[in-house]
């Protein structure tokens, strides 16, 4: 071999991990930033990257832009392993034209995403870009109408993940939002469709970009993201961890972890957790971590819609999804964001064969102007939805309230639920007893001698006769009304006996879930 090739190859590799150079790499550092490759070694098993159009670069020649040429082109994208499986990566390079999509390295992306929609493995892209890469125009925004295809396609079949770790801003942030799941880095990532510049000419609004877009505003307010990391290390390996509840690709079943956890193991606590009183809050995580193996629940979007609890955990090694109403915050009502909130974590399982297991506490849903002219309706009815159309295997717990058209909704038997099961705490009926009373018994009791009286006990008949578990099973809505502290093994027994569960919905191009 001629060294002057084989000089070649080095010098060409070594310009592509030089990046944008060793100022701006020190910047990124300076900002509390990892660079393009550190990120992918800190998500991936080490030493399995195995890059891809290392040497590839831009063809644009205006602007003075054919003078200015990093080979790689700012995108570090290629394969590896995480925890021992295949995953396909891309991290746009900051230190080079800002990270700025190209005409090329959108093609990077493009060559990737076809890999692992054909091979069936997760993409997992890091983002820190200025957006379209100013130079080349409408070859950039091309770019990324190719990306957003492949993630539309892709949905549904691979898990598709995003990171933000650095500006996400314009039309650039279309990509993550199609993606499955995104992550935020607290203060050094941004997302906004039109930057404060652009609001304060447009609106004179003054806005900062941390308050208009920054991790936290997008995991309490806006509901676009899912997790949000106090740095990139741990945004990574959360990451990392996220990816040992999913299945590869919508083929396969989520992998399986071992556990000393027995399936048969009984918690007494549980017995107790339920407040006596309807109306005391109780924090539903309690339940949830004393019933699942080891106590480790992987919560989804812990900080929005709090009303709504959602995430992964084990039973019996296999992962579920957990969705449940939560009593400790607006008294585990739901409203708008709730039920998108559940809806969209509903349609993920059902996509890649995770079963769900629902845990209902639901007095109904939140009233209120704002609610309704917000379109609680129209929102209420994706919950609805995505529960109806679900396949996988369903299990529900009633713990305590399931009023109105929210047992309906929550995993109801009516929707195709497989085993649903109550505490002897459950209330299921059309509304709470108050409530109920003073509709139906309206006159009866303004007519008494002692209204009160009459109105405490036509509410003691109420809940004797509806505000209870019995009525719904003795009409076989509900399978078995159990013992709290034998959830664990009843739950485990019905997702064994649920495990080879077929089901289907009639062939149709796609539903029409109201958006
Ligand atoms: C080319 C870019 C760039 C871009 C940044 N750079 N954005 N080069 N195209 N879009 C370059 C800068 O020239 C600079 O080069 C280097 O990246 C770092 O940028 P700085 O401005 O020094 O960094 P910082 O102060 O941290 O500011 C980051 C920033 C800012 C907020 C992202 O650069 C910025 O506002 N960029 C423009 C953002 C934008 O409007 N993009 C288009 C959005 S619209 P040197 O050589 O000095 O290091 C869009 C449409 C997508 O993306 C449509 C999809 C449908």
């Amino acid at each position: 071999m001629p060294t002057d090739r084989l000089d070649e190859v080095r010098r060409r590799h070594a310009s592509a991990e030089a990046g944008g150079g060793a100022e701006r790499k020190e910047r990124q550092h300076r900002e509390g930033k990892l660079s393009a490759r550190e990120r992918i070694e800190l998500l991936l098993d080490e030493g399995t990257f195995e890059e891809v159009d290392k040497l590839v670069r831009h063809r644009c020649r205006d602007f003075g832009m054919d003078k200015e040429t990093v080979d790689g082109d700012g995108f570090v994208t290629g394969y590896g392993l995480i925890h021992g499986r295949p995953a396909y990566v891309f991290a746009q390079d900051f230190t080079v034209f800002g990270g700025s999509l190209s005409e090329m390295n959108a093609r990077k992306i493009c060559k990737i995403m076809d890999l692992a929609l054909k091979t069936g493995a997760p993409v997992i892209g890091l983002n820190d870009s200025g957006g379209a890469r100013i130079q080349e125009g409408v070859m950039s925004l091309a770019g990324y109408a190719d990306i957003f295809l492949r993630n539309t396609i892709s949905s549904g079949v691979v898990p598709q993940i995003s990171a933000i770790m650095g500006p996400c801003a314009g039309g650039a942030v279309y990509s993550p939002a199609l993606t499955d799941f995104i992550f935020m880095v607290d203060k050094t990532s941004h997302m906004f469709v039109t930057g404060p510049d652009v609001i304060k000419t447009v609106t004179h609004e003054d806005v900062t970009k941390e308050r208009l877009g920054g991790g936290l505003t997008h995991n309490t307010v806006s509901g676009v993201a899912h997790f949000l990391a106090p740095e990139d290390a741990d945004c990574l390996r959360s990451i990392r961890e996220l990816l040992t509840y999913l299945p590869q690709n919508n083929r396969e079943d989520p992998p399986r972890k071992p556990t000393q956890d027995p399936t048969e193991r009984q918690d007494a606590k549980l017995d107790s957790i339920v407040p006596e009183e309807s109306n005391q809050p109780y924090d539903i995580k309690d339940i949830i971590t004393r019933v699942v193996d080891d106590a480790v629940f992987f919560e989804v979007m812990e900080h929005y819609a709090k009303n709504m609890v959602v995430g992964f955990a084990r039973m019996d090694g296999r992962t579920i999804g957990i969705v449940a109403n939560q009593p400790a915050f607006l008294a585990g009502c739901l409203d708008i964001n709730s039920s998108t909130k559940g809806a969209r974590f509903v349609r993920f399982c059902d996509a890649f064969n995770i079963p769900l297991v629902t845990f209902e506490d639901v007095p109904g849903f939140l009233p209120g102007t704002d609610q309704e002219f917000g379109g609680i309706i129209r929102h209420g009815a994706k919950l609805l939805y995505a529960y109806a159309e679900a396949t996988v295997p369903k299990i529900t717990i009633i713990t305590r309230k399931a009023y109105g058209g929210a047992y309906c909704v929550m995993g109801s038997k009516h929707i195709r639920a497989d085993v649903n099961l109550a505490y002897p705490t459950a209330e299921i009926a059309v509304m709470g007893a108050e409530g109920a009373v003073n509709v139906v018994y309206r006159r009866e009791i303004a007519a008494a001698s002692d209204p009160t009286a009459a109105r405490a006990q036509k509410i003691a008949e109420f809940r004797e006769r509806f505000a209870s578990p019995f009525v719904a099973a003795e009409q076989g809505y509900i399978d078995d009304v159990i013992e709290p502290h034998e959830t664990r093994p009843r739950v485990i027994r019905a997702l064994r006996m649920l495990e080879t569960k077929v089901d289907t919905n009639p062939p149709k191009k796609h539903g029409n879930i109201p958006l």
